[in-house]
């Protein structure tokens, strides 16, 4: 392809060669003959350090943001948003084919984009799906790097749902995405917003960077489904010329309304009103399950999708990996594995399982390391004072200590009753919980959900809780 056609759409600064192009990248590691090399300043490297290097080892050209006085630099004001279309363009512009359903949120977004899926399916259409479990194209499934994944993937998964002949693709949107151009000019059909609440600070560093980069979902669709229950949920919208559609629990402002609602540990049920009126029997347990099925189903109906069809489509829908996963055993106790790590994903879970709890709610749960510490004092205070009894352990302590990091948590919980154990390693924190488990307890292992993975000082290491799980009650029935 003449690089030329790759810059369709990009503001170039100065004149450059148009050479033929085989393939581009932002990765030094994946620079091969004749690529174009896109120059980004991350966090801890910055592309424009190796693109003469990247010139020689057979790079076309590269992209830089100031001029390098190298051979072959195209100069944009802006690389990491040039990226962007310069991928699109690359793989012929597919989301141009296909309707794009945006998700944006603290949290849910994962389970709303599953159920959105499942509810077009129901009606027959064909669906793409990205997000933080994987990727998807109808029923194929990719692996999932990044909640959104950088441009490159991001539009090779598009080519891949445009080729199936996808209509829709449903995507998390993740605010680092949105704040790092990986969504540049993308036109979103519908953008949806969850909740807005502390999390990723330590990337945003404000909380004012952080509502603005969600906003920018909301300045590049048609029509924006909102939740009317969250302080930001008009703000978000505000000023903006798409179409704003409102959802709440009990609120009868709103659009949409979940009203009389019934809990239990086999899921949610709900009237949903609008101009009409229907029951609906969510099959996943848990409060927010009524924020998340109310809003995938606002979003389809939106979307035109026929009233009795979504209600339909999401009393048959299936749970999500990792997210309220109740674990099958055959103890007199449950297990449930859940994504919660903030600490307001903490409270949610840890309270609605209070809700529907015949017994005692234990909770299993770490605090990343490298991340926003100012979270673990609040996971460990919300974990105690919500629970009946609290196991700190480790969740991906990276490079950090994991005796450090559970002195954070531990420090937010030094003024609680609840009884705790400290248990470092987390294949024995589970062992040890289940060991100690009483009838009907909720056993809450929480922050890992669909990961299979820990991540040590020592480096990655495979930890899939369901065979923990299964390994701990295989040497506790010994
Ligand atoms: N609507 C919601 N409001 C608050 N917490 C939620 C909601 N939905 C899910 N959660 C909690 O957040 C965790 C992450 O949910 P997920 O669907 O993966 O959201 P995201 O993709 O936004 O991180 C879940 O495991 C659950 O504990
Ligand atoms: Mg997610």
């Amino acid at each position: 392809m003449k690089l030329s056609q790759l810059l369709n759409g990009v503001k170039v600064e100065n004149n450059y060669n148009d050479v033929e192009i085989s393939d581009v990248t932002s990765d030094s590691r994946e620079v091969k003959n004749g690529d174009l090399f896109v120059c980004i300043k991350g966090a801890s490297f910055d592309g424009h350090d190796v693109a003469q290097e990247m010139l020689d080892k057979g790079a076309s050209a590269v992209v830089v943001e100031r001029d390098l006085g190298i051979e072959n630099q195209i100069i944009v004001d802006d690389t990491r948003k040039a990226y962007s279309p310069i991928c699109a363009n690359y793989f012929g512009n597919p989301a141009n084919e296909l309707k794009l359903i945006g998700l944006t949120g603290t949290n849910g977004k994962t389970t709303t984009t599953f159920l959105i899926k499942q509810i077009l399916e129901n009606v027959g259409k064909k669906v793409g799906l990205i997000g933080t479990v994987q990727n998807m194209v109808c029923d194929e499934v990719y692996p999932a790097h990044y909640t959104t994944p950088d441009p490159h993937e991001l539009q090779s998964m598009f080519r891949k749902m445009v080729d199936a002949h996808c209509e829709y693709c449903v995507m998390e949107v993740s605010s680092q995405a949105l704040a790092q151009g990986r969504v540049e000019g993308l036109h979103f059909l519908l953008g949806a917003f969850t909740n807005l609440t502390q999390d990723h600070l330590d990337y945003h560093k404000t909380w004012e960077n952080y509502f603005l980069s969600k906003r920018i979902l909301f300045e590049n669709c048609d029509i924006a489904v909102t939740n009317l229950d969250d302080r930001s949920g008009l703000e978000i919208v505000k000023n903006l010329p798409c179409k704003v559609v409102t959802y709440s629990v009990d609120n009868n402002s709103a659009d949409y309304t979940a009203k009389n609602v019934v809990f239990s540990s086999k899921g949610v049920q709900y009237e949903l009103v609008c101009d009409e009126i229907s029951r609906v029997n969510c099959p996943i347990p848990g409060r927010f399950s009524v924020y998340n099925s109310l809003c995938a189903g606002v979003c389809a109906l939106a979307l035109g999708v026929d009233f009795n069809d979504v209600i339909g489509a999401i009393s048959n829908c299936n749970g999500v990996k990792g997210r309220i996963e109740v674990v099958p055993t055959d103890t007199d106790y449950t297990v449930i594995i859940d994504y919660a790590h903030s600490p307001d994903g903490l409270e949610n879970i840890i309270s609605s399982l209070k809700e529907i709890a015949q017994g005692r709610v234990v909770t299993v749960f770490g605090c990343g390391g490298d991340r926003d510490r100012t979270k673990r004092p609040k996971m460990g205070a919300i974990a105690a004072k919500l629970s009946d009894f609290c196991v700190v352990t480790s969740d991906n302590p990276r490079s950090e200590n994991p005796s450090k990091i559970i002195d954070d948590i531990l420090e937010g919980m030094k003024d609680t009753k609840t009884p705790y154990e400290v248990v470092e390693n987390r294949k024995d924190a589970i062992k040890w919980a289940l060991e100690n488990a009483k009838k009907n307890d909720i056993i809450l292992l929480a922050g890992k959900g669909h990961e299979t993975y820990q991540i040590l000082p020592t480096g990655r290491i495979h930890f899939d809780e369901r065979e923990v799980i299964k390994e701990a009650l295989e040497e506790i029935n010994k």
